[in-house]
């Protein structure tokens, strides 16, 4: 009854923001991502009728509220299979958690597929979608190969994720720019529930479904100038909706914004690079591979950068043999 998983965090092209029901963790809209290569959470989940409680290790350490999150899910899993034993549960994250670059996608992705075959469950990529989405939305999105949509769904049954393309399809890149590994103030959970606050919001799930169908055709065209044009305005529009909540959320520290201009400038000067940033302070480059060498010389050059990590597209949520513990 011991089963390890390892699984991608994702960056959203077209974000998640907002829920139509709050404990299922339905979406208002739907959602596209990548999976990141080098963005992963690893995660051993042992179920055992010696253990007399749950115990939750992440990076080393006992947190009560991340390890309350962690119980709810596996008692979620423990209802489909059935069991009524505790766990233990080991996670180890390979790069800074709480920062904005979705520690929580992999981690429940993980999460959710060590559990659910401890578990003695074998569930289908959809299957597992499902369950991920109510740990964690973005998650859902982290169980899928590659590029991949997020159907919102009006029922918990129809709302998962399915992969549009495999990491093969389109070698473009993410280099994550990390400029603090200051954790953010308000979660993106507690975000969201602020969504409906922002007299935008409306207007922009009004124009939502347009705007997927039109991202898709970018994706099947592999044009990535179109592509990289809507992207970069769709994260905008995002930190528009925060930014005009009540009260305001503000996830950018001066050193995004200076990076956000260098963006606009490298462009102007012939490099073809755009950004993305979710709930945090880190911004996310997306390039073509031919572009790397230029864009990390000019990375190189900013002193505020603290890291850089690249990433590729990646496969989603997968179990591997080498245990935790
Ligand atoms: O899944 P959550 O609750 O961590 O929310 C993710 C929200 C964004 O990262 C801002 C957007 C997205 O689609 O990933």
């Amino acid at each position: 009854m011991k089963a390890t998983a390892a699984a991608p965090s994702n960056i959203a092209f077209i974000k998640y923001w907002g829920k139509k029901d709050e404990k299922l963790r339905l979406p208002e809209n739907g959602s596209i991502s990548m999976n990141l290569s080098n963005l992963t959470t690893r995660t051993t989940v042992e179920f055992n009728s010696k253990f007399k409680k749950d115990l939750v290790v992440i990076d080393d350490f006992i947190d009560n509220k991340e390890s309350s999150r962690v119980i709810k899910q596996l008692d979620l899993i423990r209802k489909k299979a059935n069991i009524f034993h505790k766990a233990k549960v080991v996670s180890k994250n390979n790069f800074p958690k709480g920062t904005g670059l979705s520690s929580s996608a992999s981690g429940i992705a993980a999460l959710t597929l060590a559990a659910s075959k401890a578990a003695g469950l074998n569930l289908s990529e959809k299957e597992l979608s499902i369950l991920a989405r109510q740990g964690s939305g973005s998650a859902c999105r982290s169980i899928p190969d590659g590029f991949v949509e997020w159907l919102d769904g009006n029922t918990s049954e129809s709302s998962y994720s399915l992969s549009l393309y495999p990491p093969s399809y389109w070698p473009i890149v993410d280099i994550v720019a990390v400029v603090s590994k200051r954790k953010k103030d308000t979660s993106s959970s507690d975000g969201q529930k602020l969504t409906s606050t922002s007299p935008f919001f409306p207007e922009r799930l009004s124009r939502i479904k347009e705007k997927i169908s039109h991202l898709k055709k970018f994706l099947k065209n592999k044009n990535f100038t179109e592509f990289g044009q809507m992207i970069e305005e769709e994260a905008l529009e995002l930190h528009a909706i925060m930014l005009t909540s009540k009260p305001a959320l503000i996830y950018w520290l001066p050193e995004t914004v200076k990076l956000m201009k260098a963006v606009k400038k490298w462009r102007n000067d012939g490099l073809e690079v755009y950004f993305t940033i979710n709930t945090g302070q880190d911004i996310h480059l997306i390039l073509e591979e031919k572009n790397i060498k230029q864009l990390i010389n000019k990375l190189e050059k900013i002193k505020e950068i603290k890291n850089i990590i690249i990433n590729r597209p990646s496969f989603g949520a997968r179990l591997i043999d080498k245990h935790l513990f």
